[in-house]
Order: C-alpha cells, then structure tokens, then sequence
C-alpha cells in the first residue's frame, strides 16, 4: 500500500509539472494538487493548512459510501493522527469530511460479515477508533451533512466541533440492532444530557439539526456550509499558536472532568494549574502580559 502511494505520489507530481506549462491544463493543475494532496492514504486526505502550516487538515475521503468508516480508514486516520502528533511544527488537528456527509457511520457492509459475539469480542472490534480520543494534541471536527452513528461518535471524540448549516446528527444503530458502540452511549449523554441522548439512541431515526446540536451543547458554532472549513482551521490555527506544551495540560485537565468524577476532574485540574508554574512559557506569558507585548512560548 505504501508503495501505490508514494507511485500516486510521484505520478501526481509529474502531472503537477507538466500542469503548470500551459493555462489550458488548469483542471488538470487542480486535479493533481488534489491528488498530491492525499499523500499515501487511500480513505483520507492530509494536508498542511493555517497562514504558519502548523494545522494538520485530515479529511475522511470514501465519498461513494458517505465516508463511512472501514476498517482501512480507520487505520489511515491513526497513521495520520501519529504523524501530527509527531510533527512538532503542528498545533492543532482539524478532522473533516464532505459537504454531504461527515461520516454516515461504521461500514455496515463491513459489519455484515461478523458471525458472533466471540469474533467480535476477540477481535476488540472498534477499540482502535479511540486513538482519536487519546490524541494529545487539540482535535477539532469540522461538521457537514451526515454524522450518524459511528460519525456521531467520531466528532464527539474530538475536542471541539463546529458544524455546517447542513449538519445532522444521529445515533440509529438500534435501527440495525445493536447499540453505539464507540462512545454514543457514554459521550452523547454527557454532552445533551440523559433525556435527549436515551432518545436518540432509543428511537434511532431522531436527527440533530446542526442548530439543534448547538442548542444543545453538541457544537459550539453553526458556520455556512461553504465556511465551515476555514473558520474551524482558523480557530485550530488560534490554538496551534499557543504553547503546545501548556495547551496539551488544559486538553487532559478538560478531560479529566469529562471523563472521570468532578472530584478527580477538580484534583487533577489544581496539580496541573500549579504544575504550568513550573514552565517557562507560563513565566513568558504573565511577563508579556505585564510588559504589553506578544508573548514568545518555547513549549517547554
Ligand atoms: N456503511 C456502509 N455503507 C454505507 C453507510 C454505512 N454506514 N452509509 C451509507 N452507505 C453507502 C450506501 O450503502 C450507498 O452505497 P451504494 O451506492 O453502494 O448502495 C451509499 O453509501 C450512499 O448511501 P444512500 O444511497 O443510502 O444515500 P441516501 O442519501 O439515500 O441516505 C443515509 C443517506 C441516510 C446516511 C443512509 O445511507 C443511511 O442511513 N446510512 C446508514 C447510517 C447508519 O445506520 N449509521 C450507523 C452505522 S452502525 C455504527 O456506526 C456502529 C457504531 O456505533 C460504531
């Protein structure tokens, strides 16, 4: 697979140059910046975006099947997600998907195949997923169209999520009988409360409009559909230029509380307060904020 994609790769930059000879060829220009842009990845497209590039944009990318999420994206989307991680140039990771649909769930067709409980069991079937959880760096997810089910749960394993006009959200895996199985049950309650996620997750056809996510505290912004991309990079780049160090703290402090008891959310959350006394870029910012001028972070 490695292989195709670096050929894709080198085959695109060859179309690339070729594009640029005449004006004529500007489809094709565009078509292979496109193409360029997937990198070696099959089922999503990765690419550096923010005026300073330390915004990582993964968009999902199987438009045939509403971007539902097979095991191979899934593992395309981790690979990506340790290479921003890695990347010390980037900030903040915007994951995305098309103006239609955001993810319209697991692969059901995928699904199909599974026999028993034991194959699934064995197989810890969708664990893998929670690597977008456990990402240290801020992950945004930016909304349009469908995200249903497992593209419920995907956006809200991320850290913020700003939604297209067009959005919709929806957990109807009892329709298919079974249950949300990447955190649905757990992170939906958590952020509507238990009235309105023990409804959608009972009925199954009930859809959030993005309005009514907002409303209900799924989403923190409702953009046009054709904004939507942009503005949440802007915010992820807003982020990106603070100090990673002191960001990645606030990140795990937040979800301390969410996931765990307002007990240790709180416990966790003083240790850490007290702990950013010990950085420099903590020194740094109170001391620009004295001196009335931009504070300089060395993430560290
Ligand atoms: N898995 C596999 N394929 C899917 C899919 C999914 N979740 N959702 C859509 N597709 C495929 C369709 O099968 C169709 O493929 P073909 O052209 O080969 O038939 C293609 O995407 C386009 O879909 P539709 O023709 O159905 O498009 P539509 O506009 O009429 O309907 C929709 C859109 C309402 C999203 C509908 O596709 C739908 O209901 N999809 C399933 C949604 C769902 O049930 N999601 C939950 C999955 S279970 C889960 O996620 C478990 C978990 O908790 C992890």
């Amino acid at each position: 697979m490695a292989s195709i994609g670096r050929f894709i790769t080198y085959a695109s930059r060859c179309v690339l140059l070729q594009a640029t000879k005449t004006e004529a060829n500007l489809p094709l220009l565009a078509a292979a910046q496109r193409l360029y842009s997937t990198g070696e990845y099959a089922n999503i497209k990765v690419e550096k975006r923010g005026d300073k590039q330390n915004v990582c944009l993964i968009e999902l990318y199987r438009p045939k099947a509403l971007n539902a999420l097979c095991d191979a994206l899934i593992v395309d989307l981790s690979d990506a997600l340790d290479k921003a991680e890695a990347d010390t140039e980037i900030g903040a990771i915007v994951i995305t998907g098309s103006d239609r649909a955001f993810a319209a769930g697991a692969d059901i067709k995928e699904m199909q195949k599974y026999e028993s409980f034991a194959q699934v069991y064995n197989s810890n079937f969708i664990s893998s997923w929670h690597r977008v959880a456990n990402c240290k760096k801020p992950v945004l997810a930016a909304v349009n169209g469908f995200a249903l089910g497992g593209g419920c749960e995907l956006a809200m394993m991320c850290d913020i999520i700003y939604a297209g006009e067009k959005a919709m959200f929806g957990q109807p895996e009892i329709l298919l009988g079974t249950i949300p199985g990447a955190g649905g049950t757990q992170r939906l309650a958590r952020a509507i409360g238990k009235s309105k996620a023990m409804e959608m997750c009972l009925v199954g056809d009930l859809r959030l409009t993005a309005v009514e996510a907002e409303k209900a505290g799924l989403v923190s912004r409702v953009l046009p559909v054709d904004q939507l991309v942009d503005e949440t990079v802007k915010t992820a780049a807003k982020i990106a230029g603070h100090s990673k160090t002191i960001t990645a703290l606030c990140k795990e402090a937040v979800n301390a509380g969410y996931n765990n008891s307002l007990t240790e959310g709180l416990s966790l959350e003083k240790k850490y307060f007290h702990a950013t006394f010990s950085t420099h870029d903590r020194k740094e910012g109170m001391t620009a904020f004295v001196e009335k001028r931009k504070a300089e972070f060395k993430d560290c």
